[in-house]
């Protein structure tokens, strides 16, 4: 083995994050306690047990605000209360309440980019282009021949502008219309949301998922973007919005300012900061969590790739060795295919998750990934996403936001009405009642690798160093007492142990039954990984 890379020992700015199991609940699909068909925050609290008995340490509930819908609660009309669809503020205080009974941690999803255009502040914006609120927004005059101000684009298709049509100017939104992009620069909207999340801390949340923490600050002159791809024809709205470099309106260097803000408030309530952001490169991404700016960001790009193990060892392990500490792992959201799907099949999933998990940060699930869930099937007059119903080209992502299986009763046991999104109903070998019932399934599986972490906990905190395995779809690490092989390739690989007695303790594909010791060189079958520990750790 060449020289061997080593990363130090894991340190997150907050404690209650070291070795920390995260867990993503979609609040619309997860379970529905008034029988409505939309999940609500008493079906949570219901079901915390089960997040519990899994091994979860932190649970990540997506927006619940009151919000007219348009995308699903990303466009929040009150930050600072419940919708009715999903319960009352008083059931978030009692959720709040029952996570720390539990010894769990819950955070919470705030929206900064934009807001609802039924807002409050919108609604005065449009009401008096001379009140306060007007300058919240990114309103600017149209362009010369009377079109956008500029060519930027919306994620969902097709101009980020539209028109107000009193005043004749546009307002900007990177997402839907009724999603009008916040002015980051007015120190007003700044002390709006310092209020907010005091609000929110007050009553014992732990922390924020940062909703499209790359897109706060825009370049002040709201520049052209740069194209760098032809738009093939019928390309859908993301391809299209990916045509074209993103230099002036996502990830701008001054965002650090407005975490390192944040995280002022945060650090008396001991609370976490999250980012989601886009952004791809490695040491750019790092800088959200840099000294004194966010406690973890997501790396989403895993979450969008197609089955690829050079490249995925490459971004996973190139991002441990730049950013160590910060990250939080995913390979699945609500935003993406699930990477059964997206992957092939359920054992290459595991193999990765595996991977991602012996690098520091913490990992999250995305509810359902636990029981190895492939897509959903939805007919196409039942699509809900924006981003299906107002394109034409994009099945969208209703297929991984399907009511979770928890039986194989009436609607899967998520409600006894009629589901806000139809799909399938599962076969009970892919509900959590059918797998619990057989030490074999995928549950049972991602349950002995979250107790890993537990009972290993060299496997997140030790100093992390990589081997040579001279394969590119290959990936070695000894963290202290464990070793993890991650084999993503086709063939087997064989790979030297470091010295010593080692035994299996996790294998991605089968219980790890046999726990022999075992020195020298190993082989581990193609789309696998293993995780060894050292006689000293059992
Ligand atoms: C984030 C959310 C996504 C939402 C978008 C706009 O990417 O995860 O669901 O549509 O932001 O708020």
């Amino acid at each position: 083995m060449s020289s061997p890379l080593i990363v130090p020992k894991t340190q997150s700015k907050k404690q209650w994050l070291d070795g920390a199991v995260g867990y993503e609940i979609y609040v619309r699909s997860f379970a529905d306690s008034t029988g409505d068909g939309t999940g609500d925050l008493n079906g949570v609290t219901d079901r915390l047990d089960y997040l519990k008995w899994l091994g979860i340490d932190i649970v990540w509930l997506t927006p619940f605000y009151p919000s007219p819908g348009h995308d699903h609660g990303y466009d929040v009309s009150n930050y600072r209360d419940v919708d009715p669809s999903h319960g009352t503020l008083a059931d978030a205080e009692r959720l709040i309440e029952r996570v720390h009974e539990l010894d769990l941690r819950i955070i919470f999803d705030i929206v900064p980019n934009h807001t609802s255009s039924e807002h409050e502040w919108f609604k005065a914006a449009i009401a008096d282009p001379t009140s306060p609120e007007r300058d919240f927004y990114l309103f600017r005059d149209p362009a010369p021949n009377g079109g956008p101000p500029n060519n930027w684009l919306s994620h969902f298709g097709p101009t980020a502008w539209t028109r107000d049509e009193r005043s004749g100017q546009y307002w900007c939104h990177l997402f839907l219309p009724e999603q009008p992009d916040l002015n980051w620069r007015n120190p007003a909207v700044r002390d709006e949301f310092d209020d907010i999340y005091r609000f929110w801390f007050e009553r014992g949340v732990d922390g924020f998922r940062i909703d499209v923490a790359h897109g706060l600050l825009k370049h002040p002159e709201l520049p052209d973007l740069p194209q760098i791809k032809d738009i093939a024809p019928g390309a859908g709205p993301m391809e299209t919005f990916f045509s074209f470099d993103h230099i002036y309106d996502l990830d701008q260097d001054d965002n650090v300012e407005i975490f390192e803000r944040w995280q002022d408030i945060a650090a008396p309530f001991d609370a976490c900061l999250l980012a989601e952001s886009g952004v791809e490169d490695h040491e750019r991404l790092a800088r959200y969590v840099q000294p004194g700016a966010l406690d973890l960001t997501f790396f989403l790009k895993p979450g969008w790739m197609k089955w690829n193990p050079d490249k995925l060892v490459a971004e996973l392990v190139g991002l441990a060795k730049v950013e160590p500490h910060g990250i939080a792992w995913v390979i699945s959201n609500h935003d993406n295919a699930r990477p059964v799907s997206r992957f092939g099949n359920s054992d290459r999933a595991l193999a990765v998750t595996t991977l991602m998990w012996a690098l520091g940060g913490v990992p999250f699930l995305y509810q359902g990934e636990e029981l190895a869930s492939p897509n959903g099937l939805i007919a196409p007059g039942d699509r809900h996403d924006p981003i299906s119903t107002r394109n034409e080209t994009d099945e969208g992502r209703d297929v991984c936001r399907t009511p979770m299986a928890w039986t194989d009763a009436f609607q899967n046991g998520f409600t006894t009405g009629s589901p806000w999104l139809r799909s399938e109903p599962r076969p009970v070998q892919f509900t959590v009642e059918g797998q619990t019932a057989d030490p074999r399934s995928p549950l049972h599986r991602y349950r002995s690798l979250i107790e890993l972490r537990k009972t290993h906990p060299d496997l997140w905190q030790a100093e992390l160093v990589f081997s040579d395995t001279g394969r590119p779809d290959v990936a070695a690490a000894r963290r202290g007492t464990t070793f993890t092989i991650a084999n993503l390739g086709s063939e087997p690989a064989s790979v030297d142990l470091p010295e010593g007695s080692w035994h299996i303790v996790f294998a991605s594909r089968v219980p790890a039954s046999d726990t022999s010791p075992v020195t020298g060189t190993v082989t581990v079958p193609a789309e696998t990984s293993v995780v060894f520990a050292t006689a000293a750790d059992t």
